[in-house]
């Protein structure tokens, strides 16, 4: 098992990354979180669905379970969610030392994340990702928030979690179309941190080649946890530098400017946050090269690169002023100045404000079939 240390300003916790350390969660749990009586798992009725038996069982030997069950999807990511779980913690009469583990994608461990920051004033938290984005992003780093009024993420707050437990064993119950979602993530730290993730991901496509289940069989792959953990550096280190996203955090955003904003105006049904956040990568490289930075043969490379992960290149139909005008609800948009994160070179990013709006048009119509 690999462990990452996460030192911010009000607390130090470890990131446990290894295969199948569910079995082990107990151990983890208790050394990490003191007097624990209740552990109440918040989860969605899907991921519930499949790890039910294990993981309720495994919780069950040592503590009192409890269990509060939203419904699955970036819809349920909201206001109403939130009253849900804290009616549910009134019932249970939950205490600020029991613990909340939030087991499931960036969804959950949003939504139950703000609940446990909120609850109480703050209640014991593990985050338990399921997804790759949340087991390489979302877990990490304590930003919690739900969406309000179709506005992406726009009541929140920082709560670092106690502990975070990353089993990518978990994973190889994902479908494809959430196994391209995190791909889309990882693509981002290659891209803007360290090129050599990008190697590691096609070496490993490469191992599998000839397999139709391709994607299925990386994800299972030891060298996948290695992925993953590359990654988790890299977000524990970004945070221990800049916990509240004053500046080099924002470099994490890359590609979500204008993700966020398709997200919003093509609707979080249509188009999950990875295939957002990949379009809007292409966004950012036609900008990086309307500033003249990077060139067109590192474009291409990049889209050969979507075309093996089976990451989206295009939208079928949309709204260019649409997109425009939601862009301004970015919380990165202050003082009607739009920020972008953009490349000079590979791995040598840069913080952009207040570009041309006709060259971020175009970089958006250039995204329509
Ligand atoms: P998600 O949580 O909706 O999960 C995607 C789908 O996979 C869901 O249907 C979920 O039920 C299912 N699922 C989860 N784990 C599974 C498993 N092991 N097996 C089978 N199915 C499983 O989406 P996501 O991509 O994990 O996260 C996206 C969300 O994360 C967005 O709301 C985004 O805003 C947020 N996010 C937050 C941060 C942050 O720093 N807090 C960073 C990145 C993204
Ligand atoms: N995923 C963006 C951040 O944590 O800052």
């Amino acid at each position: 098992m690999e462990i990452i240390k996460v030192k911010t300003l009000n607390r130090i916790y470890s990131i446990y990354i290894g295969n199948n350390i569910t079995e082990k969660l107990n151990e983890y749990l208790k050394e990490n979180i003191k007097d624990v009586k209740n552990v109440i798992l918040i989860s969605n009725e899907k991921i519930f669905g499949i790890y039910k038996n294990k993981i309720e069982k495994i919780i069950k030997e040592d503590f009192d379970f409890k269990k509060i069950i939203l419904k699955d999807g970036e819809e349920y990511k909201n206001i109403d969610s939130l009253k849900f779980i804290y009616s549910e913690l009134l019932k249970i009469n939950a205490h600020r030392n029991d613990v909340i583990i939030s087991f499931g994608g960036g969804v959950i461990g949003d939504t139950a994340g703000f609940a446990a920051a909120t609850f109480n004033r703050g209640m014991k938290l593990i985050q338990y990702p399921t997804t790759i984005i949340a087991q390489v992003d979302s877990s990490i780093g304590g930003k919690v928030a739900v969406n309000f009024e179709n506005t992406k993420n726009i009541i929140g707050c920082f709560y670092q979690p106690h502990l975070i437990i990353c089993d990518p064993q978990l994973l190889k119950t994902l479908n494809e179309n959430e196994i391209t979602n995190g791909l889309g993530e990882i693509v981002k730290y290659g891209l803007v941190f360290d090129y050599q993730i990008i190697n590691d991901v096609l070496s490993l496509i490469n191992t599998y080649k000839n397999d139709e289940n391709r994607l299925f069989k990386i994800i299972s792959d030891e060298k996948f946890k290695n992925i993953i953990y590359k990654c988790a550096r890299i977000k524990s280190k970004i945070v221990e530098e800049d916990e509240f996203d004053l500046n080099k955090r924002n470099l994490l955003n890359f590609g979500h400017t204008i993700g966020h904003a398709l997200e919003k105006v093509v609707g979080f049904k249509n188009l999950n946050h990875g295939q957002a956040v990949a379009l809007g990568i292409l966004c950012a490289l036609d900008l990086s090269l309307s500033m003249g930075y990077l060139n067109k043969e590192i474009k291409k490379s990049i889209l050969d690169l979507y075309d093996i992960l089976k990451l989206p290149k295009f939208i079928d139909k949309c709204d260019v002023d649409e997109i425009l005008n939601a862009l301004k609800f970015d919380k990165k948009f202050v003082s009607g100045k739009n920020k972008f994160i953009l490349l000079e070179e590979l791995n040598k990013p840069v913080i952009y404000t207040d570009i041309d709006e006709k060259l971020i048009k175009n970089s958006i119509i250039n995204l329509i079939k």
